[in-house]
C-alpha cells in the first residue's frame, strides 16, 4: 500500500471507549509482554506461549500492512489513557466465499469490563459490511467459557466439535466450531 492511499479492508475502527489500529513494530513489548502471560495463552492451544523476543517481531511482521492479506490484527487501545489491551482481527479471509476466522484475546487485568464485546462488535459489523462477508467463523476450545460466552452474546451458534483439533505440548485438544452469518447480525 502506497502512502496516500487509505485503508479499505482494515482501517482503524473507533468505538465508544477504544481505537482499533493496526498493529507496528512499536507494539513489539506489549505483544511480547502479553502472549508470554500463561493467562492469556492459557486457552490459545494452536501455539505455545512465547518464550523469545524475537517471536513477538515475527507475529508483528506477519501481520504488518495488511491490505491484500487474508489476516490482520488490530491493537485495542483504551481511548482514556492509551494503553494497549488486546488484539483482535481476522484471518483465512476466503473472499470467494464470503467467510473468515474471528480471532481474539484480553490482558486478563481488563476481563470482566464489556472491552472485548464492544470490540468485536465493530469489529463483525466492518466485517459484514465493508468486507461484504457472509459468514464469520470461530474456533473455541471447548473449555475456554469466557470465549464461548462472548460468542454466544454476539450471536455466534456452535456448529459441533471438532475433535483432537489442536496439538500442544503432547496433548490433543477438541475444539468447538462457531459461526455467525450476515442475516443473523443485529449490529
Ligand atoms: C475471551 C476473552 C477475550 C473474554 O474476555 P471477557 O472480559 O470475558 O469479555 P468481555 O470483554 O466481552 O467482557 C464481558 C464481561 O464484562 C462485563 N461487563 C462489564 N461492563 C460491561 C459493559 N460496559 N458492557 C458489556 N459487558 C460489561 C460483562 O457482564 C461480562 O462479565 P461476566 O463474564 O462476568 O459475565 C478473554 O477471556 C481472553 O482474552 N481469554 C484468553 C484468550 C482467548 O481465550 N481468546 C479466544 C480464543 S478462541
Amino acid at each position: 500500500m502506497t502512502e496516500n492511499m487509505s485503508p479499505i479492508n482494515f482501517p482503524t475502527l473507533e468505538t465508544e471507549r477504544l481505537i482499533l489500529r493496526q498493529m507496528t513494530l512499536e507494539d513489539a513489548d506489549f505483544v511480547f509482554q502479553y502472549f508470554s502471560a500463561s493467562a492469556v495463552s492459557q486457552y490459545l492451544m494452536d501455539e505455545a506461549p512465547l518464550t523469545e523476543y524475537a517471536q513477538a517481531q515475527e507475529i508483528i511482521e506477519f501481520y504488518l500492512e495488511p491490505e491484500g492479506k487474508t489476516h490482520n490484527r488490530w491493537i485495542m487501545i483504551r481511548k482514556s489513557d492509551g494503553q494497549p489491551i488486546g488484539t483482535c482481527g481476522f484471518h483465512k479471509w476466503d473472499k470467494r466465499y464470503f467467510r473468515a476466522e474471528i480471532g481474539y484475546d484480553l490482558s486478563p487485568s481488563f476481563w470482566g469490563q464489556g472491552y472485548m464485546l464492544e470490540s468485536l462488535r465493530a469489529v463483525i459489523s466492518h466485517g459484514f459490511e465493508q468486507m461484504k462477508l457472509n459468514r464469520i467463523e470461530a474456533l473455541v476450545y471447548v473449555e475456554n467459557h469466557r470465549s464461548i460466552q462472548l460468542l454466544q452474546r454476539l450471536g455466534f451458534k456452535q456448529e459441533g466439535v471438532l475433535r483432537d483439533y489442536f496439538y500442544l505440548d503432547g496433548k490433543f485438544y477438541d475444539h468447538s466450531l462457531f459461526a455467525l452469518l450476515r442475516s443473523e447480525w443485529k449490529s
